[in-house]
């Protein structure tokens, strides 16, 4: 039993390795006794020793007991106005404060269906859930707890429902999926994902001292800036030993995610919805869901909590269907053509790469309406068949007929002024009354608030998909939300609109792969702008960044590695120099940052020769013998990129591919020497050359990588497992 009532009121969540209790304590405040390992049956309420803090009011239930302040305890889901001075997980917009106190629970086998939002699915070994009822006397609000507990991936997945039951309106102001205090007694350290468009998701680490550190997005998107997910560890965590406990919201729209040290020294950890600009009216007998937010934790450092992350996201998140499905290698017409292309240059990429053993091409932006640039022509989904010089349908078989199989990009969510759509439908983008709106790439938000909206791009691209033979499809967002007015929602409604947003993109997520179940979906926000947990539910995989640079990339999948798996990692070969900083490289170079991923390219065949051809070739074949195992086994840090090289350790039971860049050579040095992980010590593992070394050697005494010359050197090693007889 994962979920047990261990004694009156208190309660204990066992995952595999780890031990979470609560306890409904005397005020019927929940308490957080515990997240950690473990405890051998102990309850671990002898550490809730509280003296009287100065300047720490007690609530009115605790009489003249000055030892009892929501100031200075450790609770499960703090509110707004109770005495509590810290960050708080809820609150309503109201003076009288919101007070939840608890009055019962539930144990459910499986979980609660989360409607309209993506959610950890059943999958795999059964679940079970912790609902814990709360509710505030005064302002008649309710707010379950949910805790889905995947023992198995030593999951505690967390959200919470408010309902109004009072007979007038109220307003949430502050919703989070999830609060967790932590114990004083250590420093604590917060690791966020921090970056911009074109270097997303570096890694980030700082000590906290008392005070806030706050990672959110107000964007309307969970941004290149700061990613929903962060880590708390311990002082000394590493790869490889001391506690970490991550915490990734399964939502793609603004977040916050907020760590605050105490007075006393302990941390607590909110993560939900940005309650920057939100206000959500609740008419008596609604109710509001919060997205989920995932915890897991570990007590052997930072590699097995991202192992068990990388399994639950390929387990319980990602579509189901593409779980075991090979993903093709692409070829991409963007940073190959730009908007300056006819039906030759798709036809001629597309033979060129058949030759080249691509099995799909993408054709990205610029076939529909008048977009030949990026200022004119969203929101006309019409194909361009003047440029295309025919049908879609025309062309594709064309694609078709030269062996590829032929993908789309589409960016639903936007429209140009400069369009037909727009021209006739100007009150469906999001704007405030009386202001011109705020331009991004020169393109607004349309109102995905609006059930109408999303209904027309349902329509329309699900035509698109059924019409023609597309059997993947790259769903772009390029620009950040300003606005956050809806003429479609009343006065008092307006705080919704960024959630209401992401609720219709969902739900057009949602219809759209239903409709054309088999279509692989690609996310992309201008590269990696919405590369979170929400979007992989319906897109499992979602393109890493814009830039394509190698050496700049294994620093932005370093950062993307803590939490998402590589299968999920849209990674191409593209063009030398890069387009974005002007690098110089090899091709094997590119080849080996865009390995652990989903390989493709963005680039343009006609300007390969012969032996890069050849080339390419021989790397496809490698990638598709590989591809088992990037996208089903473990995946290790070797090295982090500050050591001067970045690389990787990808084992199953059967091979290890150890790879990455060595950004410098240097003279007169011995052969760098690198621990591999996860191996079976007992086991034999034979290189290409026939060297033998026991797995042992290899975890204590280490691999020596072969030399390398010049910067940003790639290595790929492979490693057969022998069978023993
Ligand atoms: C975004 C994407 C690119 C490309 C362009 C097209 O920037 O990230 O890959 O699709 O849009 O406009």
């Amino acid at each position: 039993m994962a979920i047990q009532v261990i004694r009156d009121r208190i309660f204990q969540i066992e995952t595999e390795h780890t031990c979470y209790q609560i306890q409904a304590d005397r005020h019927n405040i929940l308490s957080h006794l515990w997240y950690g390992p473990k405890t051998g049956g102990q309850v671990m309420d002898y550490l809730q020793d509280y003296p009287d803090v100065g300047f720490a009011g007690s609530i009115a239930d605790a009489g003249n007991d000055r030892t009892y302040s929501l100031d200075t305890r450790l609770q499960e889901y703090p509110c707004e106005g109770t005495g509590d001075y810290r960050i708080s997980a809820a609150g309503l917009e109201d003076s009288r404060g919101l007070d939840l106190r608890y009055e019962g629970y539930e144990i459910l086998e499986g979980r609660p269906v989360l409607e309209g939002l993506p959610q950890i699915r059943e999958a795999g070994n059964p679940l079970q859930t912790l609902v814990l009822h709360l509710a505030d006397k005064v302002t008649e609000v309710t707010c379950d707890l949910f805790y889905v507990v995947d023992e198995e991936n030593d999951a505690i997945i967390r959200s919470a429902r408010f309902e109004n039951r009072s007979g007038r309106p109220v307003w949430l102001d502050r919703t989070a999926s999830l609060s967790l205090d932590v114990h004083h007694g250590e420093p604590v350290g917060l690791i966020t994902f921090t970056g911009k468009h074109n270097k997303e998701r570096q890694f980030t680490r700082r000590r906290l001292e008392q005070g806030i550190v706050s990672a959110g997005s107000t964007r309307g998107t969970s941004s290149h800036q700061q990613n929903p997910a962060v880590i708390l560890t311990g002082p000394d965590t590493t790869e490889t030993a001391g506690w970490a406990v991550g915490a990734m919201l399964v939502y793609s729209g603004s977040f916050r995610a907020d760590a605050e040290m105490d007075q006393l020294g302990q941390t607590r950890l909110v993560m939900g919805i940005n309650p920057y600009g939100f206000r959500w009216k609740l008419n008596p007998g609604e109710s509001f869901q919060t997205p989920e937010a995932v915890l897991i934790r570990s007590d052997e450092g930072l590699e097995v909590l991202s192992l068990r992350f990388h399994r639950l996201i390929r387990q319980r998140l990602i579509p189901p269907r593409f779980r075991n499905r090979p993903r093709p290698v692409l070829i991409n017409t963007w940073e190959a053509a730009y908007f300056n292309f006819d039906r030759k240059t798709i036809l001629d990429i597309a033979r060129q790469s058949a030759d080249m053993d691509i099995d799909l091409l993408v054709l990205d932006d610029g076939w529909f309406g008048s977009r030949n640039s990026d200022n004119a022509g969203l929101g006309d989904w019409e194909v361009n068949e003047k440029k295309l010089e025919g049908s879609l349908q025309s062309l594709i078989e064309e694609v078709n007929a030269a062996g590829l199989d032929f993908g789309i990009w589409i960016e639903p969510e936007m429209v140009n002024e400069d369009s037909n759509l727009y021209r006739t439908h100007p009150d469906w983008v999001l704007k405030a009354p009386g202001r011109g709106p705020v331009r991004g790439r020169n393109q607004l938000v349309l109102d995905m608030t609006n059930p109408e909206v999303v209904d027309h791009l349902f329509q329309v691209f699900s035509k698109l998909l059924t019409d023609n033979h597309i059997t993947y499809v790259k769903w772009d967002m390029n620009r950040s939300l300003a606005d956050r007015h809806s003429d479609h929602l009343p006065e008092d409604r307006q705080g919704e609109v960024h959630h209401r947003y992401m609720l219709g993109v969902y739900d057009l997520l949602d219809r759209l792969t239903k409709a054309v179940p088999d279509v692989l979906f690609e996310g992309c926000s201008g590269g990696g702008g919405r590369f979170d947990a929400g979007m992989l539910y319906y897109t499992p995989q979602i393109w890493c960044s814009d830039d394509t640079d190698p050496h700049e990339r294994t620093l932005i999948q370093y950062g993307t590695s803590f939490f998402y798996p590589p299968d999920t990692v849209g990674s191409h070969v593209s063009a030398s120099p890069n387009h974005q900083t002007g690098r110089r490289t090899s091709l094997d170079t590119r080849a080996a940052a865009a390995m652990p991923g989903t390989f493709g390219y963005e680039l343009d065949p006609e300007t390969l020769d012969d032996l890069e051809r050849e080339e390419i070739r021989g790397m496809n074949q490698l990638y598709r013998d590989l591809q088992p195992l990037i996208f089903h086994g473990r995946y290790y840090r070797l090295t982090n990129p500050g050591q001067g090289m970045a690389l990787w350790q990808i084992a199953d039971d059967d091979r290890v591919l150890v790879q990455g860049l060595v950004y410098e050579t240097e003279p007169n040095a011995l052969r760098r020497r690198v621990r591999l992980r996860g191996l079976d010590p007992k086991a034999v593992y034979r290189d290409a050359d026939g060297m033998r070394r026991t797995g042992q050697a290899l975890m204590t005494g280490g691999l020596l990588l072969p030399l390398t010359s010049g910067t940003d050197a790639p290595v790929t090693v492979i490693l057969e497992r022998e069978k023993t007889q």
